[in-house]
Order: C-alpha cells, then structure tokens, then sequence
C-alpha cells in the first residue's frame, strides 16, 4: 500500500482553497527538484539510489553475510550515518530486534554520543561474543564515530591480533578523510556514501544498506518500494499526490503560525523512524531564521505525558501521525470473570482495534483542541512498504524545503558547534578558537 493522506483532522485550518492557492508553488517547488535546478542541486544523488545501489547489492550482501558469521556487530556512526539503520531495523525487525531468537546476529549501535557509561556498557555486552564492526562517518572525522572506532580496533586488535582488520567493514568517502586514510592503511573491507548524497539523505545507500543486511533485512526490497515511490509521487498530479500534498499543508500550517511538528505514530517501532524525520527536516529545512521544528511523540504512552499540551497547551503546533496499517495480531484484551477491574466490555477486543479507536479519538480530540493532524497511512511492516515510506519523507521533505526557500541538502549550522568542541578539546587548529571560547568562561 502506498503512503496515503487524509485531512480530516486538519480541516479547521486547512481547506481546499489553501491548497489551491499553493499548489503553483508547489509544483515550482517540486521542479525545481527534479529539473536539478534549486539550491544545493548538486546533492540529489539519494534520488536515484534506488536504481545505483543495485549493482552493489551483491557486494553488500557478501560482506553483510561475512558479518554475520559473528554473533554482534558494532555499528559505529552518528546522524545520518546512523539514524536511518536503526530506524528501518527497529520498524522492520522489532525495538527488541537483539533480544529475539534469530539467527542474525545482534547489532549494537556506538559512536552516536560522547556519554563513557553508554560505551562501557554496550562493550561489556560484546564479552565473550564473536565480534565484527561496521564503521561508517562520510568525511571520517566525525569525533563521536572517531573515537568509538579507537576503541572498536584496541578491541580487536587484542582479540584477534593480526586478523582484526578481517573483521572491519567501512563506509565512508570514496577518495577523502581520515577513515578512507585508515582503510588502505589497515586493509578495510570498505563501501563508498556518494558524494552527491548527503548523510540524512544516505539511508539507501550501504550507509544504512550493510547493516541491515547483516540483520537479515531484504533491502533489495526497500530499493523497490523506494524506487516505486520516488516514480509514483514524482508523476501524480497535485490533487492526487499526497506526498505534495503533505509538503504544501505543512507549509500552509507554517504560515498559519505552526511552527512546530510532532511526529507521533501508535507503534513503538516507529520511535527510531520519527528520530530519522527530526534529522530529515530539522536539518533541511532550520537555517536562515525559518523552518518548523520536529519532535516527536509515542502514543498512547506520550498522551500520559504530553496529551495536556497537545490538548490545550501553545497553539503553535500540529501533529503528523503515520498510522501503520495491515497488522495482524490478534493479541487482545483477556476475560475475567469477576470484572473487579470494571474493563469487561473490552473483553476478547483486539489491541488492533483498540489502538485504532485511541488513533482517531485523539485526533478528534486534538483537532477540536486547535491542534491539527496529518494523517499518513502506511502499509505493513514490510521491506518494500517501508521503502515507500522513507522515498515518501525524503521527497516532501526536499519539496517542503524550496517551498520555504532553504536549501534543503546543506547544513551549515551543524559546522558551528563541532568547531567549537575541536576548538576545546585542543585539536591542532583551532588555537584561536579556543582562546575565544575560553574567554566566554
Ligand atoms: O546529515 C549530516 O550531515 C550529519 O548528521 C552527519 O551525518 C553526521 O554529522 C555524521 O557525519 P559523518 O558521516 O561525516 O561522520
């Protein structure tokens, strides 16, 4: 099934006129993306992933199955380089994908943050495990992923001597930085990101491909609901096209003073997938003082903690719920006789339609409250409907960039602070830096 949206709990901000209204500059918005005409054109290469990565395919698999013969594989990489792996293989597999009985191995994700406990604790889960590692940073000097790999290969080198670097997979840039420096120097086994891709964009290429390969993930099948995707939403006509359709209503929300966007869904394996949507847009569309902020919520948990402000807090928000469909769990609320617990009318009633009565009461709910939903629906939790889902997102979300007037594929403000922190941890370099942060002291 491919991404549908529905408007129903948006109408009191949103009506056709709105659409009519933008829909010229939608179309702009989404020519310029495909007549490569925009700003920062020169990275639209995640578009055609679909059909480049299929000649690596066999490759990947092979390394993917080497990596396998483990029983855990550390992945090291942060934000783009990390994000998208862990959201598929948590929507695709399950959030407890290590805990299960399966014959893949474990995958344990390192180098997204800078905290000793999480390292320590994640490497004393690998005691006693066969070990492998895909490290993957584009430029290869990314700290977090940087430093995580120093402690990947002491690791290895002290249990596997001089069959360590066998055990190393990279993915990184093709001709430049540190991590392609180490690749030739160590012997990696190694995969290239583009250079006309960028890291929130990179999902579908080997920088979110190897890793789920290894965790036995088809993504033959993810390039074909992508591929599918990207074809369907670039041809459809507007009226038709929920994917331009999705971009225009956010942009039409924003200008109504919503600039705030929460990306909720009613399963918890879509957690990761909404933490991959705040990278997305946060990062393409938040520079030059505009944009809308993501965030994200899990429900029903979250409407125990945020429901009162979603209900009646700030109207400056709306929510964008993808309702994942095709579920076939029968798992339902037990019998008790003595009904002591007053819950008895539910008896025998699947979780499945429970949790689709809680979907649509609180977006009625929401909506009266003067916060709006967009209502995607998605297919089941397989490989090619998620591809769709992801072509989906990357798609509105470079079209929701021109239409505000961004460049969708740069991120200059990521620079400021990673300079700083260079700057502060004494890299040679940044002498000047550091004299001035020191002073702000
Ligand atoms: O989207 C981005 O550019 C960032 O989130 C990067 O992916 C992140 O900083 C990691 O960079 P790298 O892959 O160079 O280590």
């Amino acid at each position: 099934m491919a991404v549908e949206l529905d408007l129903t709990y948006a109408s009191e901000l949103l009506d056709e006129r709105d659409f009519a209204g933008i829909e010229r500059e939608t179309a702009g918005a989404a020519r310029l993306l495909d007549g490569r005409r925009g700003a920062g054109s020169g990275f639209l290469g995640w578009l055609v992933l679909p059909r480049t990565m299929r000649e690596a395919l066999p490759a990947i698999r092979e390394a993917a199955e080497r990596l396998s013969a483990s029983q855990a594989v550390l992945v090291v990489g942060i934000g783009g380089s990390y994000l998208g792996a862990r959201a598929a293989l948590e929507y695709l597999k399950s959030p407890f994908y290590n805990a299960l009985k399966k014959t893949a191995p474990d995958l344990y994700f390192i180098g997204n943050n800078l905290s000793a406990s999480y390292h320590e604790e994640i490497l004393s889960l690998c005691e006693g495990k066969e070990l492998s590692a895909i490290v993957i940073s584009k430029s290869g000097t990314t700290t977090e992923p940087a430093a995580a790999f120093r402690a990947v290969r002491s690791l290895f080198r002290e249990r596997y001597g001089a069959k360590a670097s066998e055990r190393i997979v990279a993915v990184t840039d093709e001709r430049r930085g540190a991590l392609r420096e180490l690749c030739d120097a160590e012997g990696y086994r190694r995969f290239a990101v583009p250079d006309d891709v960028g890291g929130r964009y990179s999902v579908l290429s080997a920088v979110g491909l190897l890793p789920l390969a290894a965790a036995g993930v088809d993504i033959e099948a993810l390039l074909d609901g992508a591929g599918d995707a990207f074809s369907r939403y670039a041809s459809l006509p507007f009226s038709e096209n929920p994917c331009h359709r999705y971009a225009a209503a956010r942009n039409l929300l924003y200008r109504k003073g919503r600039v705030v966007e929460v990306f909720a869904s009613y399963e918890p394996c879509f957690v990761q997938t909404a933490e991959w949507l705040k990278q997305l847009f946060g990062e393409s569309e938040g520079k030059d003082r505009k944009g809308i902020f993501p965030a994200s919520a899990s429900f029903t948990a979250d409407l125990h903690s945020l429901g009162q402000f979603l209900q009646d807090g700030s109207r400056n928000l709306f929510e964008t719920v993808v309702d994942i469909r095709g579920g076939k769990s029968r798992f339902s609320v037990a019998g008790d006789a003595s009904d002591g617990d007053g819950l008895g009318y539910l008896a025998g009633k699947p979780y499945e339609e429970i949790n689709r009565s809680a979907l649509e009461a609180v977006a009625a709910a929401h909506a009266e409250g003067g916060t709006p939903t967009l209502l995607l629906s998605t297919g089941g939790r397989t490989e090619y409907e998620y591809g769709m889902l992801l072509a989906f997102f990357e798609r509105a979300c470079a079209v929701s960039g021109y239409l505000l007037g961004v460049n969708p594929f740069n991120q200059p403000g990521v620079e400021g602070y990673k300079r700083n922190l260079f700057a502060l941890l004494g890299k040679p370099g940044y002498e000047d830096e550091r004299e001035r942060l020191l002073k702000r002291k």
